[in-house]
């Protein structure tokens, strides 16, 4: 049986309540159902999930429903509605926690209800990952694991660049979150737990059948029990030893230098895997996007390489703050690829402005939906980074990437209380290393799995929502050949005199 027979099957179980919602729901000033009968939105929704909410917006404005058959989402789009679910709903209304918690379905329900745990968890994530001294750490760890990547990348004919762009980053986020010691001793067993454990949580299956009974259930929860072990028998033993918690610079280390660090102990385990989640499910199809993009495209990864040509790296950290092309590659791979849904969880019907009626259940903006609104992005299909460079982003120009984020009409990393708390690390990870590193010193070549006219701008494979939680991935796999270059980019001008 297939992931949509499953789902279907699921669904039928519970159409009968869906109908009965969808009778008492539309008595109300609620939002009115998508325009599409419920096996078109299931198709639909299901192969291009953007391409139906963009036709379902013009059908029936900014709020509609959408009708999965065994739950449903209500979207609210566009920038004024971006503004009110992400920056003015309060948690007691619309909680972020209970959908991610929901979402995880039971696997992360001790640190969540652990009193206390998540202002902790949030404060210290906050800190240990913004702060510009560890952020300097951090950025060490990436070329550390960046440097003898791209070796081993040099050594192979060809390598595919979703999977091993996916596990690089992998690799990097995990040293971040849990110091190279521990990467170096467990990352063989933990990369493929963490890619199966992404594949399956984004399973419908567990959606309608509790989890021992599903293989895709029971691998979940398998790998809770593992990553719980792992982590436990590691704090333990940090704990034995406080001054090493003081001196390392990952995450892990961090959070076991606060106060009352032991009472804490059933929570690491399960906050650790979505810390993982969250830094790993968007920088990878970021990163990857994002390298494909400019070796399809030989004038934008011309002005990458000049960029990287007059700003040589200082210790292997290249300085991104005056490197405006790269960032503006980030955001538009960020404004194309990244986020259909940042969900909340509605504990009771509640009212909007303009008395709408929201009604309990799943509420939803949806970053790729704004994105490619023409009014805001002219020509929104097309990947193309100076859009965000198109003027100086202090002037109050609404093509400044500046203003798009003031208007809440550009939602990369999100907004208000739950913003991204990895946007600094991000352009650590992507912008200070991984790139640059990668084009720097080696020439990259795409040398399969792209097809011409295919996906935006011609990119050469379309983006699939089937895999990659967060940021997508491309619908097949696409190989790239690395080369070593004599000189880098950026001591050519050196060299040469
Ligand atoms: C390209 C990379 C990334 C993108 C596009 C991204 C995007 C986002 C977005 C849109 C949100 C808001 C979710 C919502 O409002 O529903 C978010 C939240 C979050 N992100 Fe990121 N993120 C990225 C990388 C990272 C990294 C590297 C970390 C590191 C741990 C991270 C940690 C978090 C956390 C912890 C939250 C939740 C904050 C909270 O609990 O309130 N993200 N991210």
């Amino acid at each position: 049986m297939s992931s949509f027979d499953l789902y279907v099957a699921g669904g039928i179980a519970a159409a009968t309540i869906g109908g009965l919602y969808c009778v008492k729901a539309t008595r109300n000033n609620t939002p009115p159902w998508a325009k599409a009968s419920i096996w078109r939105t299931i198709n639909e929704f299901g192969n291009n999930p953007v391409k139906f909410l963009l036709e379902q917006r013009k059908e029936r404005g900014d709020i509609f429903r959408v009708n999965l058959l065994i739950f449903s989402i209500t979207f609210v789009i566009g920038a004024k509605w971006n503004r009110w679910l992400l920056r003015e709903t309060n948690e007691e209304d619309a909680s972020f926690y209970e959908a991610v918690r929901d979402w995880h379905h039971g696997l992360i329900d001790v640190a969540h209800n652990f009193p206390g745990w998540q202002e902790r968890a949030l404060k210290a994530m906050s800190a240990a990952l913004n702060a510009p001294i560890r952020l300097e750490k951090m950025s060490k760890y990436f070329l550390d694991v960046a440097v003898p990547t791209y070796q081993s990348w040099e050594a192979e004919t060809s390598i595919p660049l979703f999977d091993f762009g996916s596990e690089l980053v992998l690799r990097a986020v995990l040293t971040t979150l849990l110091g190279p010691t521990f990467v170096h001793e467990h990352g063989e067993e933990l990369v493929p737990i963490v890619k199966s454990f992404e594949r399956d949580i984004g399973h419908p299956s567990p959606m309608f059948l509790p989890l021992w009974a599903t293989g895709v259930g029971r691998r979940l929860l398998k790998t809770r029990k593992r990553w719980r072990e792992l982590i436990e028998a590691e704090v333990v033993a940090r704990l034995e030893d406080p001054a090493r918690c003081k001196k390392a610079g990952d995450y892990l280390s961090y959070l076991l230098t606060l106060d009352d660090a032991e009472r804490y102990m059933d929570c690491y385990g399960e906050h650790i895997i979505t810390a993982v989640t969250a830094s790993h499910a968007n920088s990878d199809g970021t990163f990857a996007w994002t390298l494909l993009h400019l070796l399809r495209n030989a004038d934008l990864l011309a002005e990458y390489e000049n960029e990287i040509r007059s700003h040589p790296p200082l210790e292997g950290r290249y300085p991104i703050k005056s490197m405006p092309f790269s960032e503006a590659c980030l955001r538009e791979t960020g404004r194309l690829y990244t986020n259909l849904v940042l969900l909340r969880w509605v504990y009771r019907d509640m009212v909007a402005p303009g008395g709408i009626m929201i009604p309990k259940g799943w509420l939803a903006a949806s970053p790729l939906v704004t994105h490619r609104d023409p009014e805001i992005y002219p020509r929104p299909e097309e990947w193309d980074p100076h859009r965000f460079l198109s003027d100086d982003s202090a002037t109050s120009s609404s093509t400044s990437y500046a203003s798009k984020f003031r208007n809440h009409e550009f939602v990369q990393f999100g907004y208000g209380r739950h913003a991204c708390l990895g946007e600094k690390l991000t352009h650590c990870l992507l912008r200070e290393t991984l790139w640059p590193t990668l084009i720097d010193n080696y020439r990259v070549e795409v040398v399969d799995g792209v097809v011409a006219g295919e996906g935006l701008s011609d990119v050469g494979v379309e983006a699939t929502f089937s895999e990659g939680l967060g940021t997508t991935f491309g619908e097949r796999e696409v190989w790239i050949k690395v080369t070593k270059r004599d000189v880098p980019l950026s001591e050519e001008a050196t060299s040469s005199v």
